[in-house]
């Protein structure tokens, strides 16, 4: 008997290196991949060292034992409706942002896993097809409940296996804030001044940076967020440093004319402000000025 599939929803650039890491991968099973125009066959991916490879994509025969959903936070429940799932589908969620991640946490009728990923990848620009795994990195998996620990363990062990190196954690909520903290920054700017992630690093930019980590700073500690090892702003700066060649998520999209995470990644923090009654004149200023 085949093993059920894994069906990866969202063929951008996290979606496709998804998809492409686990089809690659031997002992996997049959990996599916969805985009916005129906299933993928085949996909073309750049390892990190710069060889590329082919891969054949399955056409899902049984209901999926997993759906990675890789769609940006916005298009996300609306991926998972054309999909038609079985009701209890366990999902592994890939957004950015905190705004997906509790609402489908609370409704959706099956397990729910949360990643925050630092892995890095570009799609190949038009027309070619494909994707290039330019850094890798890591990726935490938990449930915001705190339910499904064993499952978080063994899709760590499968992604870690694929190539994608991965653990199971009991704090992913403060995961997913830590990412967040580093999307709020770095992505309006970038996509306001359309900027690789490096010149945050310099003046008058670097200001700026250091403005807006002081106002999430304030919001973290009146949620009661733990700060990063380095503090919020060192953690944010060590991001910057890592991906300074990286043009961001936010500025591609902004680039290719595409809708952007703006309210995934800065509504809450403004939700926050309202509900601990605190001024964040910076980050309601870049809520502003960024496309939605
Ligand atoms: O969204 C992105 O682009 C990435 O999460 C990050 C870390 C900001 C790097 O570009």
């Amino acid at each position: 008997m085949t093993a059920a599939p894994w069906l990866v929803l969202g063929a951008g650039a996290l979606g496709q290196l998804f998809a492409a890491r686990l089809a690659a991968a031997d002992d996997i099973g049959p990996i599916a991949l969805r985009g916005r125009h129906g299933l993928l066959n085949q996909l073309r991916l750049q390892e990190t060292d710069g060889s590329w490879r082919s891969l054949a994509l399955a056409s899902p025969e049984a209901p999926p034992a997993l759906v990675i959903v890789a769609t940006k936070a916005p298009d996300a429940e609306q991926a998972l409706q054309q999909a038609q799932l079985a009701p209890g589908t366990p999902l592994l969620l890939l957004q950015n942002g905190f705004s997906v991640q509790p609402r489908l946490s609370a409704q959706w009728p099956g397990p729910v896993l949360c990643a925050a990923t630092t892995e890095a990848a570009y799609r190949q620009p038009p027309p070619a097809i494909g994707v290039v795994h330019a850094a890798a990195g890591h990726t935490w998996l938990g449930d915001l409940a705190g339910q499904h620990r064993t499952m978080a363990a063994a899709v760590a062990a499968t992604l870690t296996r694929a190539g994608l190196a991965a653990s199971a954690c009991d704090d992913i909520d403060e995961k997913l804030w830590h990412k967040l903290a580093v999307n709020a920054v770095i992505n309006p700017l970038t996509a306001r001044h359309r900027v690789l992630n490096g010149t945050l690093a310099e003046p008058p930019l670097s200001a700026e940076v250091a403005a807006l980590c002081a106002e999430i700073a304030q919001l973290m500690a009146a949620a009661k967020v733990s700060p990063p090892a380095a503090g919020w702003q060192g953690w944010v700066s060590a991001v910057i440093e890592a991906t300074a060649g990286n043009r961001s998520s936010m500025l591609q999209d902004v680039l290719a004319g595409r809708g952007t995470e703006r309210d995934a990644i800065l509504q809450p923090l403004l939700a926050l402000a309202d509900t601990h009654a605190l001024a964040v004149p910076r980050l309601r200023a870049c809520y502003h000025a960024t496309p939605a």
